[in-house]
């Protein structure tokens, strides 16, 4: 097997591979640097109506997905060093040091979930890491694992071109990214910050290393903190 390669566990392989067929992502499937292969869930239950959920042992609403199922479902995927994920609000949020984490491996399988969720026993059986996209919930795992692996295809090599460090990106740096500006030099009367016309590249990287310092400490105090923190430990970094 060449390439990052995606296995997703769904009762929807229709959702796949949606908007990871366009753009970047759908050219980085055509050229082979990833593979993505859907298994339905379903093709795994044993009795004639095809069930994949029951009703929650002690009672309550919803439905949960049934071990059995997607125990079979899960081992019928190669047994290799990928990591095994459930999407699910109460995983471990994302970012995007897990993200390059991931990027890392050789691939991912992702189990989605549905219903009310998936029965615990299969969780702790098969190990499965549990990742949440944020904090609302989703209708299912599908979407959150479509932005999973998203966020991971970008980062393989060959996907993303010229800018593919993406270092000066929000969550790279550990701080939100400074404020960009193209042609027409005016705009409905707004004008582009006369330092980035200047030419002195100097004051442009201070003043964009400002502005991303304002716009973080504004809207993400708890980013804001941690940059600071890790700086103050650093005294290489300024
Ligand atoms: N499934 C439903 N909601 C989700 C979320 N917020 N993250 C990951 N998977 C989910």
């Amino acid at each position: 097997m060449t390439g990052f390669s995606a296995t997703v566990l769904t009762l929807y392989p229709e959702m796949f591979p949606g908007p990871l067929g366009a753009s970047l992502s759908g050219k980085g499937l055509e050229k082979g640097i990833w593979s993505l292969e859907t298994v339905q869930i379903r093709d795994f239950a044993t009795d004639r109506h095809r069930s994949v959920d029951d009703t929650p042992a002690g009672g309550g609403p919803g439905m949960v997905l049934r071990a059995d199922v997607v125990g079979r479902a899960l081992d019928s995927v190669a047994a290799d060093d990928r990591p095994r994920l459930l999407m699910s609000p109460r995983g471990r949020p994302l970012d995007q040091g897990r993200v390059r984490e991931l990027a890392q491996a050789p691939g991912v399988v992702i189990l989605c979930g549905r219903f009310e969720g998936v029965d615990e026993r299969v969780i702790e059986g098969r190990g499965l890491s549990e990742v949440s996209i944020g904090d609302y919930v989703l209708s299912g795992g599908e979407i959150a694992a479509t932005v999973v692996l998203d966020a991971i295809v970008r980062l393989l090599p060959g996907v993303m071109g010229k800018v593919s460090s993406g270092s000066e990106e929000s969550f790279e740096t550990g701080l939100l990214e400074y404020p960009h500006y193209t042609r027409p030099q005016v705009w409905e009367g707004r004008t582009i910050p006369e330092v980035l016309t200047s030419g002195d590249h100097g004051a442009v990287a201070r003043w964009r290393h400002e502005r991303a310092e304002e716009i973080t400490r504004e809207r993400r105090p708890d980013l804001w903190r941690a940059w600071r923190d890790a700086r103050g430990t650093d005294p290489a970094r300024k």
